[in-house]
């Protein structure tokens, strides 16, 4: 089977388990968004291995494939190219790069971090928006095909000149009498990787069109998730590229007809950097404060089941170790939003739920938006705009005690019903608010820690 697998709300969903799962049965692992803003750590070999831009599924033995809506850190990639092979893998002749893909350059980074948008927007200082920039102006990007062609060196002049305002202005040129030195300086170290990418290169298009033709299955893969996604997200504060199922055709290239639209619905939401977040429990000033690994101690969660929303969302925070894998930040956490899960099925046509981590639930009481209010106006659509939208929560209130090891495993091996009756309770008000069917309950981060049988059956039912 096909599938195309994005995220639901803002990212960090648990998608490389997900990805994991699925990828088992595929022969192609495809990215089609983003850049190494993304990050996850996975487990191969018994060795730890961090990637931020090579498909996970290399480490599976499957082909790899980084497609043309990709910005692409060619130091990035050789540092998980280092990761991969040191966990025992080949890269040679299992991975396609391609060439219309664009290339992130330091200045893309210097100015990031030291742009406005990275401040106001949170940005992960990787210089997907200057690169994004450059490339929507047609005429002062770099593409991996100007990377590895002849006249790379007169492009990043060419290229530097016609920039030369900014990067003076950012000091990362000195003046214009540098201008050439600076780019020839760029030139040098990125023709080197130019020079070890080479074999690499492709045209996704076609290499993909025609696997498919021969019946070869894959897993397109998309970075970040659909409320960052730059035309349907959370605008301005979203990345730079299309994370929906939509895009990963429009960008690869590939029939969505032959592709199931698996979405991963987190069983709460979470967002890092900043930006309008209706459920969010607590603030972001405070999340900034906290430390990964900091307990609650006995009376702070005493409060939190209460009714104490701060400790209730640094409590979710911690359990569910919302800490970035790119840039270590605390992520902000809320209660599940039925509004903004209906927007996302709509925009990537979701045939699937998977959803994630509701282990982390456990034993705290929540609730779920079912519609959005302002100045005594109420819609179930989600607001283009969220400035001023309270979230109106349903009159459910849900809750299940912590699950045991053996309890966890029974429901692997007997399926949906053997969920706690609360858990379940909460996942068919989603599949009814979504009209959604879920396939998937992870409960649990290993990948065997995950509920398949019978919850597509069960949660058609509903
Ligand atoms: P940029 O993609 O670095 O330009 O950042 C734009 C926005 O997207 C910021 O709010 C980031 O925090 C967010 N973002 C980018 N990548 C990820 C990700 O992988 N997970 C979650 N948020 C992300």
């Amino acid at each position: 089977m096909n599938a195309v697998v994005v995220g639901a709300y803002w990212g960090d969903e648990g998608k490389g388990k997900i990805v994991d799962l699925l990828a088992a049965d595929s022969d192609w692992v495809v990215r089609f968004n983003g850049g190494d803003n993304a990050g996850h750590t996975i487990v191969a070999n018994g060795k730890e291995v961090v990637l931020h831009v090579v498909p996970a599924g290399i480490v599976q033995g499957k082909n790899v494939a980084i497609g043309p809506d990709i910005f692409f850190n060619p130091k990035t990639f050789f540092s998980d190219c280092e990761a991969v092979t040191k966990a025992g893998f080949r890269l040679k002749g299992r991975m396609l790069i391609d060439e219309r893909a664009h290339v992130i350059m330091p200045y893309h980074i210097a100015l990031d971090a030291g742009g406005e948008a990275s401040g106001k927007l949170g940005t992960t200082k990787r210089g997907i928006g200057p690169a994004a920039k450059d490339k929507a102006s047609r005429t002062e990007d770099i593409t991996i095909h100007d990377m590895a062609g002849s006249v790379f060196k007169e492009r990043l002049r060419a290229v530097a000149a016609a920039k030369a305002n900014e990067l003076i202005t950012a000091k990362i040129v000195e003046k214009a009498s540098d201008l050439n030195r600076y780019a020839d300086a760029v030139y040098a170290e990125y023709s080197a990787y130019a020079g070890r990418l080479k074999q690499y290169i492709g045209s996704c298009a076609y290499t993909l069109n025609e696997e498919l033709a021969k019946g070869r299955t894959m897993l397109l893969e998309g970075a970040q998730a659909t409320l960052l996604d730059i035309v349907h997200g959370t605008r301005p504060h979203v990345t730079s590229s299309n994370c929906t199922a939509g895009g990963a055709a429009a960008n690869l290239g590939v029939d969505l007809r032959k592709f199931k639209v698996v979405a991963i619905a987190k069983a709460y939401p979470t967002r890092v950097g900043e930006g309008e977040f209706p459920t969010e429990l607590g603030s972001y000033e405070e999340a900034k404060k906290e430390k990964k690994g900091e307990q609650l101690t006995a009376a702070e969660k005493k409060k939190a089941v209460d009714g104490d929303l701060k400790l209730l969302g640094k409590w979710i925070r911690q359990d569910g170790k919302e800490f970035g894998a790119t840039t270590g930040r605390p992520r902000r956490t809320g209660f599940p939003d039925f509004v903004a899960l209906r927007y996302s099925a709509m925009i990537n046509s979701v045939d699937e739920w998977a959803i994630t981590k509701i282990d982390v639930l456990s034993g705290k009481p929540f609730k779920a938006a079912v519609a959005y209010e302002k100045e005594g106006k109420k819609t179930t659509r989600f607001p283009f705009r969220l400035e001023g939208w309270k979230p109106v929560y349903g009159s459910k209130e849900y809750f299940w005690q912590q699950m045991s090891e053996g309890e966890k495993l029974a429901a692997v091996k007997n399926g949906y019903d053997a969920l706690p009756e609360g858990m379940k309770e909460y996942i068919k008000d989603l599949v009814a608010a979504t009209n959604t069917p879920a396939s998937m309950v992870s409960i649990g981060p290993e990948r065997e820690m995950t509920v398949v049988k019978d919850v597509l059956k069960r949660t058609k039912e509903y």
